[in-house]
């Protein structure tokens, strides 16, 4: 099946931060990969804005190298990335001074769309975004896009919002959460809300619990210094995870628009029940023979930040009620495997007998790698001598279904950027929903900050701590195997 590519309109995108590590492992590379689609008109640019004093040549030739190394589209040849960069200018500009601004002013002086990605820290949002109307570059139409962290709790994150507020107004504030790009993903919408089959079960009347594991094999190294100010409950649960859990639990909305899709989730947040003390498990993962430990990795020689974290949390309305909801997530793990899995309930009654055993369907969705969707249903097993049961998967893997053999699926950057040229907020995060998210992730992270509570150190290449098996034994349930 070959996708659709529908051009966008002709756009300059200014990246303040161009020559930062995500602008060139994501940002540039997904611009490529559009350019390769044919999706970027003949009068789109992107624009690099940085510190680094690049002559608009010499940053080209640092995008190509990038490109090389990061791109990695089927078929591209070197010729190709000639021609992309042929798109990119570059301005020497200093977020909090003169230089520069004057420069970019003239440079984006054409009435095409106009977006700026601010690919830099947080503590650099207000003056960037002060200048861009100091300046006169930004109109009603202009539009920013802010990585995160956005914050680290609410309070700063409130601090964030009101000053991005002062001078844009929110329909032209795109908060990025990569995890919204992937289009695993974006398929939970499809799945839950495009189809019948589901959505009649989709309650704690039919679902026994959620499990929503995402597990890395990387570790901190290399980006220490903001790690071990945030942790893994800051760097990946208030914002990955939570929107995850949002997309799994939300109410259908009326229409799939911005408003209506993040109303839903928003209502999901404020359900969600403060995480008791008992309900959560911290890590740190230790050293093993070829790798580091975390303290190793940032460079200190104590430290209780949690690079693993597990919880049970509870969404108190009327679907969710007693459906408990497992998160956990952690670097340095078995695998690199990310699922979401909905596991039902038992039958009511076993009409086959005690020794037909227990079986449970369950709705694997999974994110990365090898993105499909598998439902483990119980049948029969082959062959006479009575009737056992066992559990088969249907499987579905969106690489074959859907992928010309080879075909890589796109990378989230890639389908969050073109929606910002397009206008459209639905993949991106509203202030209000970033400030629940934060409201709730506050007294989780007070509760241990508060007393100075140690993480428990667990071994690289496993699952985690052992306590976090017993958070789940303790209930009778176990975590899915994390599986390559
Ligand atoms: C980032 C986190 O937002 O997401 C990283 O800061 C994490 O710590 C990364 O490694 C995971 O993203 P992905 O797309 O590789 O799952």
């Amino acid at each position: 099946m070959v996708s659709r590519v529908i051009p966008v309109e002709d756009f300059d995108l200014v990246i303040f931060g161009a020559t930062g590590d995500l602008a060139q492992r994501k940002i540039l590379p997904s611009l490529f990969r559009r350019f390769h689609a044919g999706q970027m008109p003949e009068g789109a640019r992107v624009i690099g804005a940085a510190r680094s004093a690049h002559s608009p040549e010499s940053f080209r030739a640092f995008v190509l190298e990038g490109l090389c190394e990061f791109a990695q589209v089927k078929g591209a040849t070197r010729a190709d990335y000639a021609a992309f960069v042929t798109r990119l200018d570059y301005v020497t500009v200093d977020a909090r001074g003169t230089e520069g601004w004057e420069r970019l002013r003239a440079l984006c002086q054409r009435a095409v769309t106009r977006a700026f990605y601010f690919s830099v820290g947080p503590s650099l949002f207000e003056d960037l975004a002060q200048r861009l109307h100091l300046y006169g570059l930004a109109g009603a139409e202009t539009r920013i896009v802010v990585e995160k962290p956005f914050g680290r709790d609410l309070a700063s994150a409130k601090l964030l919002n009101a000053a991005l507020a002062a001078h844009f107004e929110e329909r032209q504030i795109y908060r990025i959460d990569h995890y919204l790009g992937k289009e695993t993903v974006q398929n939970l919408m499809a799945v839950r809300f495009g189809n019948m089959l589901f959505e009649p079960l989709w309650n704690s009347q039919y679902i026994d619990h959620i499990q929503i594991t995402v597990a890395e094999t990387v570790g901190v190294s290399g980006r220490g210094e903001y790690y071990n100010r945030a942790g893994a409950m800051r760097d990946m649960v208030q914002n990955h995870l939570m929107q995850l859990l949002c997309l799994i639990a939300m109410e259908p909305p009326a229409r799939f628009e911005p408003d209506a899709v993040r109303d839903e989730k928003l209502k999901v947040i404020r359900a969600l029940e403060p995480v008791a003390p008992q309900d959560l498990v911290r890590g740190q993962y230790g050293p093993s023979a070829d790798t580091q430990s975390y303290l190793q990795d940032v460079g200190a020689s104590e430290s209780q930040t949690e690079s693993f974290i597990a919880l049970k949390a509870h969404i108190s309305n009327w679907r969710w009620a007693g459906t408990p909801f497992y998160l956990r997530t952690g670097k340095r793990l078995k695998h690199r495997a990310s699922e979401i899995a909905v596991v039902f309930k038992d039958t009511p009654h076993s009409i086959f007998g005690e020794e037909a055993g227990r079986h449970r369907n369950i709705l694997s969705i999974r994110l990365q790698p090898n993105e499909g969707i598998e439902l483990g249903v119980t049948i029969k097993e082959p062959g006479p001598g009575g009737m056992r049961l066992i559990d088969v998967p249907l499987d579905m893997s969106f690489a074959e279904a859907l992928g010309p053999e080879g075909e890589a699926v796109p990378d989230a950057y890639e389908r969050l950027i073109m929606d910002v040229i397009r206008g459209n907020q639905t993949l991106f995060m509203r202030d209000d929903e970033v400030e629940a998210a934060w409201r709730w992730t506050d007294p989780i992270v007070q509760s241990w900050e508060g007393c100075g509570a140690a993480a428990l150190s667990y071994v690289p290449g496993s699952a985690g701590p052992e306590e976090a098996l017993r958070l789940m034994q303790r209930d009778g349930r176990r975590w899915r195997e994390i599986r390559e």
